[in-house]
């Protein structure tokens, strides 16, 4: 049973975000001032963020005033500008010309790259030395150039193109490379820039092809599946009122961002008569693909696919039964493109609940009295094509109060031509003459946390295990050793196996029955660290990757730790700079950052499309209820209720 719903409430939460009547409001009201020319583009218009102070004291009646954060871009001048406005009484407040600033690459700036590269002159030579000259299918990828510190760069807003052909609109162009081949390309001016043709190779060209539509792979389509069907003949224990949300204890708002893409904000939890605050706001805040390939152009290959693109604007329309099954609940997420009208991406954001096996059992071997609970969780998820790749970013609640996040990775690896300087030590080879080059992928959550209310603190624990001596005589002992991080600096922090090092969010204000800090810890299983050199630009700019947790106080302003405006950056901006100032984190209102990833050491069978790999973290409640918050669970039975 698959059934759809979507929620609609007149008032706005003042976390919502922009309608697309108020995104079209927002650009009329900067088209007409006088900066505004027919040269000027819109990076980004959402909801401005309204103060903190006011959300939290929000009674939930009145309505905030509205107010859009619009960014504009003179593509003559390059000038970038951050405008606010105020939608409801219908005038620009203020307009700021931000210097040194690059805008992120946007969908119809990577439509008009691929057109314009394939008429260039010098590209169509270069292609026509490989022996193609039907451009009809060819397929280029405009990537993040990054910042290298050239100087003919530093004045323009570039892509590094990567270059695949197809032998029909729908073949894999990543199954055919074409190695030693690059473009530089100005957004701003829509102009090629330069052609690089660093070396020749000869195009691989067998088909590696997914899709049903080839015959290999219908040939290949089993039909021995027996359904697999989800009933919910009472619909789902959630209830939507906007994008404000009940699930069983639980209470959250889900807001869409062009550049973060899915956010929870405001997550609470109801404990007997009481909804106590978790984490003010929860997000993939940055996101960094480092490849470590030398050779030719590929060093350039370190995309910011958060700051970059933004993994928002890039979001799909997920369709029920095949992305989400059950009962769904669909948000749309409302962008903008370049001219500054609304893109309405629909049902970019999916809401369900999933049976979750076990929660608890047990069997009293005395009496043989069984006690069974099922678990369920409730699943907010969103999926981005970021050029090759798919991302899923899937946040779960549970019934014991865990929030965790699961990043879905698929897709299909960015492939390059086996070259005669690297041939196959940076990576693997799957298919003659491809190379899938090895990479990770970084991500960067940020964490808002409010257990209990805003003043937390940020624990560190490490198992220790006690000498040998009169006070171990059995050398048995082991015990926690917790430490407060109480500045910025001390809260750079990394993974440590040997001691079982893990992070936890307290609350100094609040103990628990036995006289702990309420808390929750952090399950942090995927920490990974890069391997480029800390002392490059590249390394710089990526700095939120060099720890594996960082912690500031709350500022508005800091929201994405690798800087507000990341394409061709500098790396001065951001969580590295914000936290030498070395703040005071301790009973404050604190943002925990937590840099997850995997390292992906390409396989065979990753190609030619790659099954789902996983990685995330989880916040799990940690002397925050007395108890067992689920004993309130009814027992399970096969009529499949609970
Ligand atoms: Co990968």
């Amino acid at each position: 049973m698959n059934v759809m719903t979507k929620g609609g409430v007149a008032a706005y939460h003042p976390l919502d975000p922009l309608s697309a009547d108020e995104v079209n409001e927002a650009a009329d009201i900067i088209r007409g001032a006088d900066f505004f020319n027919d040269a000027t583009k819109f990076e980004t218009i959402e909801l401005h963020y309204p103060d903190k102070t006011d959300v939290l004291a929000w009674d939930g009646a009145g309505q905030l005033p509205r107010l859009a954060f619009v960014c504009i871009y003179d593509t003559n001048s390059g000038a970038v500008r951050e405008c606010l406005v105020d939608l409801d009484r219908g005038e620009r407040l203020s307009a700021t010309v931000i210097p040194n600033a690059r805008t992120a690459v946007v969908v119809d700036e990577i439509v008009a790259c691929a057109e314009n590269v394939a008429q260039n002159e010098e590209f169509i030579a270069a292609m026509a030395r490989r022996g193609i000259t039907d451009l009809s299918n060819i397929q280029v990828d405009p990537f993040s150039a990054g910042n290298f510190g050239f100087d003919d760069e530093a004045d323009h807003r570039i892509v590094h193109c990567w270059v695949y052909h197809r032998n029909d609109p729908f073949d894999n162009g990543y199954a055919h490379p074409v190695e030693g081949l690059n473009v530089i390309y100005d957004l701003n001016r829509g102009a090629v820039l330069q052609v690089l043709d660093r070396t020749t190779v000869d195009i691989p060209m067998e088909e590696r092809n997914y899709s049903v539509r080839y015959d290999r792979i219908s040939a290949m389509t089993r039909d021995d599946l027996k359904a697999i069907a989800i009933g919910q003949p009472d619909g789902p224990s959630f209830t939507v009122a906007g994008n404000q949300v009940n699930w069983l204890n639980w209470q959250f708002h889900v807001e869409f961002k062009a550049r973060e893409g899915l956010v929870l904000n405001d997550l609470r939890f109801k404990d007997g008569g009481e909804v106590r605050p978790l984490f003010h706001r929860a997000s993939v805040a940055e996101m960094v693909v480092p490849y470590g390939d030398p050779s030719y152009g590929h060093y350039r290959k370190n995309a910011f696919d958060v700051g970059e693109y933004g993994i928002g604007r890039l979001a799909n329309s997920l369709t029920i039964g095949c992305d989400c099954r059950g009962h769904i609940h669909y948000f749309d997420g409302i962008v903008n493109d370049t001219t500054g009208a609304p893109v309405v991406i629909e049902n970019a954001i999916c809401m369900h609940e999933e049976d979750e096996g076990m929660l608890w059992k047990h069997t009293d071997y005395m009496t043989m009295d069984v006690e069974t609970r099922r678990s369920r969780r409730l699943i907010i998820s969103s999926v981005a094509t970021v050029g090759n790749y798919e991302y899923g970013f899937f946040w779960s609640l549970y019934l014991d109060g865990t929030i965790a996040l699961e990043v879905k990775l698929t897709g299909i690896m960015n492939t390059a031509g086996l070259n005669d300087v690297s041939g196959d030590k940076y990576g693997t080879q799957v298919s003659p003459g491809v190379m899938a080059q090895n990479h990770l992928h970084l991500f960067c959550a940020r964490l808002d946390a409010a257990i209990d209310g805003a003043a937390n603190n940020l624990v560190e624990v490490n198992v220790v295990q006690d000498p040998p001596g009169p006070d171990n005589p059995w050398g048995n002992a082991f015990h926690a050793e917790r430490t407060v991080l109480k500045s910025e600096m001390a809260a750079r922090r990394d993974r440590n196996a040997d001691t079982e090092r893990y992070w936890k969010i307290t609350n100094p204000n609040r103990q628990n029955r036995m006289g702990g800090d309420t808390g929750y810890k952090l399950m942090a299983p995927s920490m990974v660290r890069p391997f480029n050199h800390g002392d490059t630009l590249m390394a710089k700019r990526a700095a939120f990757t060099r720890h594996h947790i960082w912690a500031t106080p709350y500022r508005t302003e800091e929201r994405y730790p690798a800087g507000v405006y990341v394409n061709q950056s500098n790396g001065e901006d951001g969580i590295e700079t914000w936290t030498a100032a070395d703040r005071n984190i301790e009973n404050t209102d604190i943002v925990v950052w937590h840099t997850f990833g995997i390292m992906h050491l390409p396989r065979l069978e990753d190609f030619p499309v790659q099954p789902v790999v996983r990685c995330g973290f989880a916040l799990v409640a940690d002397g925050f209820f007395d108890e067992n918050p689920t004993l309130d669970m009814p027992p399970s039975t096969d009529g499949g209720n609970a």
